[in-house]
């Protein structure tokens, strides 16, 4: 089992006890004060060693546990989260200039995207904790994570998403028995709808950033990632970035296993954002090394997931990759609808605009000529069945004719 030593603000530092604080620091407030999880890193050099963990059958998040804040190992969720394929692509690799290209496909989760990876912490930690309601603001993907691992327990879910979550997502929720709110608005308020919700009605919250386990279900991504490599690290692993949590488990998954000596150094974390939709990456650009500007602002952009105008986890998002030696990257909406076309046609990972936005970060950087001879991973974050409108958006139509052999040939 985990046994975290402490909660750490990301922002003053100040330490709390590990059950002292829900949510976010009380000093700091909801978007500065986000929390971290701290482990006693000494005890656990010596208690979870690469030897123990390849001795390990799990194949699954589960043979993180003792560095993963759970206590009660019999909340733990049959449905299969985690370990998920790494796939090489060398010819597509070859063509961008870099030595080798990883695709990490998370979209092979129980409800096919990253979230589950946190969902199914926070479902255990909201049944530690005694809650019967669990609650978030999504643009999809946690929502239906979170619907779908607490449709596998006695909890109840309540959703609130923005008026643009696709169809898919949406569905998800209904099926799983959540009770679903389509808010009128953006990602943003609906975030900020949550969370007066959850308060009134005493839910537990998932919405993202605010929640310090979702961040330590998101580093296993990183954790498994170096494991499944043979410890042998790429250079640069890209990940998509809305509201900057994601970025931020996986730079924490990378940090504690270079403290762990798992690993000696750590690959550049490179985040992907959207043109219209790239407060992070602003932000990165203007980080001074002491305080993180937070300029929000209205959000469009085909990847729905990331499409946030109020990243809540700016300030770990900045910071972190500020640390790493990462960077951030913008793309325009034609190269993402562009890379689930490429990425499916040429390595048969079929992923959700966000998750493609992940390679085409890497292929903008190929074509300014950058990491050439480089190896370089990226992170599918989410199925493309998530969105089919967008998927359909990036290809033709396909030739509809008479059931008859000459109608196939003249079409050919
Ligand atoms: C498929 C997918 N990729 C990337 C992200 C970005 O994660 P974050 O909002 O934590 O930056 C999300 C978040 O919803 C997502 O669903
Ligand atoms: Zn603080």
């Amino acid at each position: 089992m985990g046994d975290p030593r402490a909660l750490r603000c990301v922002s003053c530092r100040t330490e709390y006890g590990p059950d002292e604080l829900e949510y976010t620091c009380p000093t700091c407030g909801p978007r500065r004060g986000t929390l971290e999880f701290l482990y006693d890193y000494d005890a656990l050099r010596s208690e979870l060693t690469r030897e123990r963990l390849a001795a390990d059958g799990e194949r699954s998040m589960w043979r993180y546990l003792p560095l993963l804040p759970i206590r009660d190992a019999r909340f733990i969720q049959q449905l299969l989260v985690g370990w998920t394929p790494i796939y090489r692509a060398p010819a597509l690799g070859r063509e961008l200039g870099f030595a080798e290209l990883l695709v990490k496909d998370d979209g092979r989760n129980p409800t096919a995207s990253y979230k589950d990876r946190a969902s199914s912490l926070v479902v255990i930690a909201a049944q530690e904790k005694g809650k019967e309601v669990v609650t978030c603001a999504s643009t999809g993907n946690a929502a239906s994570s979170l619907a779908g691992f607490a449709a596998a327990t006695d909890l109840e879910t309540v959703i609130f998403v923005p008026e643009r979550a696709p169809e898919a997502k949406v569905a998800q929720l209904l099926i799983y028995g959540a009770r679903v709110f389509v808010v009128r608005g953006s990602y943003d308020v609906a975030y900020d709808l949550a969370a007066e919700a959850a308060d009134a009605f005493g839910w537990y919250n998932r919405s993202a950033a605010m929640n310090p386990y979702l961040v330590e279900g998101k580093k296993t991504g990183a954790l498994e990632l170096a494991e499944q490599l043979g410890w042998d690290l790429p250079d640069a692993v890209f990940v998509s970035v809305g509201d900057g949590s994601v970025i931020s488990g996986v730079c924490k998954g990378f940090e504690e296993m270079r403290t762990l000596g798992w690993t000696d150094r750590v690959p550049a974390v490179i985040g992907v954002q959207a043109e219209r939709s790239a407060p992070v990456a602003r932000s990165f650009d203007r980080f001074d090394g002491v305080t993180v500007e937070i300029d929000d602002g209205p959000a469009d952009t085909v990847a729905d997931s990331i499409c946030v105008g109020a990243p809540r986890d700016i300030v770990k998002a900045v910071t972190y990759v500020t640390r790493n030696g990462g960077r951030f990257v913008v793309v325009s909406d034609e190269e993402i609808l562009d890379a689930i076309r490429v990425l499916a046609r040429r390595t048969g990972v079929f992923a959700e605009p966000a998750g493609a936005a992940a390679f085409a970060g890497a292929a903008r950087l190929a074509r300014a000529g950058e990491l050439k001879e480089k190896r370089v991973a990226i992170l599918v974050t989410g199925n493309g069945l998530k969105d089919v409108r967008a998927a359909r958006s990036a290809v033709g139509e396909p030739t509809v004719i008479d059931p008859v052999l000459a109608r196939v040939e003249e079409a050919l």
